[in-house]
Order: C-alpha cells, then structure tokens, then sequence
C-alpha cells in the first residue's frame, strides 16, 4: 500500500489545524494527546526554544520522542544556528520540521541537509520542511529559499510565550506570501502561528492557509477538548481553492 506524504496529507486536508502543546499539563502528556486524538485534531505542534534566539526555553529532542501518538509531529525549532541541531529532531520523530532564517547562518544548506533525512515515523511519509518568519522579518528572505522548503509558517506574534495577540499585518503578509507562492511555480504550504484564539481562526482559515496554529487557546487549562472541537469546525470548508479532500 501507498503511504501518502505528510506533505500530501497536509495538502489534501487543507486547511489544517496543528495544536501547540506547551500549554498542555506536561505531567500528563499521554492524556493531553489522547484528548486531541479524540478531538479529532490531527497535528501536535511542539515549540522549540532555547533561552538564545527566544527568551524562553523550553523542549528538546527526548520531548519530541516522548510524544508516542499518531498525530503529525509539528516541530518549530526557534533555535540558534539549527544547522548541526535538525537531525536530532528528525531522529525524535518530527514529521514537519521548521526553522528561522532569523536564527541561522545558513539557512539554505539547513534546508538541504533536511532534504537527505528520512522520516522515522515512517520512512516513505518524508519530511515537511518548513521556513518560519518573524513579524518583522521581510517576506524577501524567502526568496532565495523557495526552492528548498515545502511550507512557509508566517508568525503572527513575536517568538517567545504563547497567548500573545495577533498582529493584523499579518493578514497583508500572508496575501503578500500567497503572491510568493503562485509566482514560484511550486506547490507549497502556507501557516501562520501564533495569537489564533476561537475568535479569528475562521478568519484566518478564510485567507486560504494550509496551516493555523493555535496553542493556548485550546490547551487554557479549561475546556481543552471543547476547544479543540471547536477550532477544527471554526476552519471546515476553508479550504484553497479545491484542495480540502480530508484525508488526514
Ligand atoms: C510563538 C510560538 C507559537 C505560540 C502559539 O513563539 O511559535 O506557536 O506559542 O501559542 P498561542 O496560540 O498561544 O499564540
Ligand atoms: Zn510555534
């Protein structure tokens, strides 16, 4: 049997919600992604911070393979100088892997070096590399990377805490990345993280992105599987174009 990539599923289910988890009661992990499992969601999303390129720290490779579900393994490394530093998340288990060209003297050999990685979740599903943008990083930086990513994680909020507010330019930077997108001439995936609430996930589902993340407004201490409910009905039927299919 065919295993389809995670970039098709992601393609094919578009637009998808991906849950960060560090709001999440890490003391229980194994219940906290049940939970989504049963929500319906289908991707966890793990921020990487490292106390240098954000203020915060907090998870590392062992996290990554501490996630034992069959959720897609969302990983956003906001690290300095990823270079030497993917493969072990690649070995933990990440299925979308995503740095900062921010944070990183050679963004474009990190991207290749993911190109030669496997998946270990499943070695036929391949890895979904991924560029993530400050907000106030020129949507130009990704030029000269476009040949060497498959999604484009545009930040709403500065790296750093979840439960920060979204920025409306974001809105113009997304349409601008879209513009990217089409003249490119590949097919590639388009997020934006950060400050995605029940309050504006419909709207930002409706600026025709694949993926939206959303942290602490699922995971609020509260009603996390209403939440997750919730958000993955609020993007239903937003997809671009003809791609939703649902396969994920
Ligand atoms: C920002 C992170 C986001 C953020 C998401 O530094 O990349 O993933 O924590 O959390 P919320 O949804 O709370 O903004
Ligand atoms: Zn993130």
């Amino acid at each position: 049997m065919t295993v389809p990539t995670a970039f098709d599923l992601l393609r094919d289910s578009s637009p998808v919600v991906s849950v960060g988890i560090l709001t999440a009661d890490l003391l229980s992990l194994g219940s906290e992604l049940a939970l989504l499992e049963r929500s319906g969601v289908k991707v966890v999303h793990v921020d990487v911070m490292d106390g240098c390129f954000c203020p915060m720290m907090t998870v590392g490779p062992p996290f990554i393979k501490a996630l034992k579900t069959p959720l897609l393994h969302d990983v956003h490394l906001m690290i300095d100088e990823p270079l030497n530093k993917v493969a072990d998340y690649v070995a933990a288990g990440a299925d979308i892997i995503t740095i900062h060209p921010e944070a990183c003297s050679h963004a474009h050999r990190a991207l290749q070096q993911m190109r030669a990685m496997k998946n270990v979740n499943h070695p036929e599903r391949g890895l979904v590399r991924g560029v993530g943008l400050n907000p106030g990083t020129a949507l130009e930086a990704l030029e000269p990377l476009l040949d060497e990513l498959e999604l484009i994680l545009i930040l709403a909020v500065n790296p750093g805490w979840g439960g920060q507010k979204f920025i409306a330019s974001t809105r113009g930077r997304v349409e601008k990345a879209k513009r990217m997108i089409a003249g490119s001439g590949r097919e590639l995936l388009l997020g934006v993280d950060g400050g995605i609430t029940r309050d504006n996930i419909a709207e930002v589902a409706a600026l025709g992105v694949d993926l939206i993340v959303t942290g602490s407004a699922v995971f609020d201490g509260k009603t996390a599987e209403a939440n997750a409910k919730f958000m993955l009905e609020a993007v239903k039927g937003k997809a671009v174009g003809s791609r939703q299919t649902g396969s994920l």
